[in-house]
């Protein structure tokens, strides 16, 4: 084997043994390169004769020729392996099943607020909304409830701070100050007809929101929901409370059987009042008595807190817990799964 030949061998193992492009570079150096070893052999071919020159010069080119062939032939396998870890790299498997987007849902007391929105409002009810940090007036004294009333000490909650010999602001400890808030918003609406003796329209609206007190158990949780309803008109009777009231749960728990029981009771707001029962005819509950709701006449202090006349104006108004009517809706024996944010709980309602 000759020199050139040799020289040939070397540089295809050395084009084989780099690994990566720039291996392959640095071996096409060596050989091809300015001061590589072919361009050593052309060199070398200044001191021979001409005959020489032209013989030795074809071997030489044919040695090159083969070299060049040897590292194109490496790039290329180079490139495509290069080619093949990438794709491989990004690989994408068609078949896996696509990621979906979680769908959440309604929790399930605002599907309880929903319908009860949607079940008064085809009875031609309102729907109010008001702040949750209320003052002591609308919480307490416009409602009959004046400082040091004993009905207060059933109503503990949080209360805000304030400056120093303010009356303190508090969370609304019921929706209750809706009733004023709203009455007083529709009275100042109508005052130029209500000054002229004119008749009104009545006031028939509920108002539904979060209500706070300090109370934690099974049934009581110390952010809870209300929904206040209230019908102001020139004769509005009990009657009427019962007949809208047991007309409200039939549809909402779907049972044209439903019984309702208005038991006496109190409220500083209500004269007379009564707390609504309801018992269930079939189904799990069936038999069991289990309070929904507080209501009554609205008291003539009251109606004057609205800026009506009580001499005039008399209705009714209830106070409900859409938390225990989703709880008795959806068979819920603890109240406080509602406010837990466990989504395994929470999911089963859509
Ligand atoms: N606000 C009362 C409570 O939270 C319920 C109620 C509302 C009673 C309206 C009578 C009239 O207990």
């Amino acid at each position: 084997m000759n020199e050139l030949d040799a020289l040939v061998t070397e540089a295809q193992q050395s084009f084989a043994q780099a690994a990566t492009p720039a291996d392959l570079e640095n071996a096409k150096a060596q050989f091809l390169g300015k001061s590589g070893r072919i361009t050593e052999w052309m060199k070398g071919l200044a001191a021979l004769s001409v005959e020489e020159k032209k013989s030795r010069g074809a071997a030489i080119n044919a040695a090159k020729q083969v070299i060049e062939a040897a590292l194109t032939a490496r790039r290329q396998t180079l490139a495509e392996a290069e080619l093949q870890q990438q794709l491989q790299a990004e690989a994408l498997d068609v078949t896996l099943p696509g990621r979906r987007r979680g769908q959440g849902g309604l929790h399930p007391v605002s599907l309880t607020l929903e319908r009860i929105e949607l079940i008064f409002g085809s009875m031609g009810f309102e729907v109010a909304d008001g702040p949750e940090i209320e003052s002591d007036w609308f919480n307490f004294t416009a409602l009959n409830t004046p400082q040091d009333h004993p009905a207060r000490s059933m109503h503990d909650t949080f209360y805000v701070e304030s400056p120093a010999g303010a009356t303190p602001n508090l969370l609304r400890t019921h929706t209750s100050p809706m009733q004023i808030r709203h009455a007083v918003q529709q009275v100042k609406k109508y005052r130029t007809a209500l000054d002229a003796g004119q008749p009104i329209p009545e006031i028939r609206v509920i108002a539904p929101g979060r209500t706070y007190r300090v109370d934690s158990d099974a049934t009581h949780s110390p952010m809870f929901h209300q929904c206040e309803g209230l019908w102001i008109g020139e004769s509005v009777s009990f009657k009427d409370l019962k007949f809208i009231f047991t007309a409200f749960c039939r549809t909402f728990f779907e049972s044209d059987d439903l019984v309702l029981r208005f038991r006496p009771s109190f409220f500083p707001f209500t004269e007379p009042s009564a707390e609504i029962d309801i018992q269930f005819q079939r189904g799990p509950l069936a038999g069991r008595w289990l309070e929904v709701a507080g209501s009554g006449q609205v008291h003539p202090n009251v109606v004057r807190n609205m800026g009506l006349d009580p001499e005039k104006y008399i209705g009714f108004a209830f106070g409900m817990g859409p938390d225990r009517l989703t709880m008795l809706r959806y068979g819920v024996n603890d109240l406080r799964l509602f406010f837990d944010g466990d989504i395994r709980f929470l999911s089963q309602f859509q």
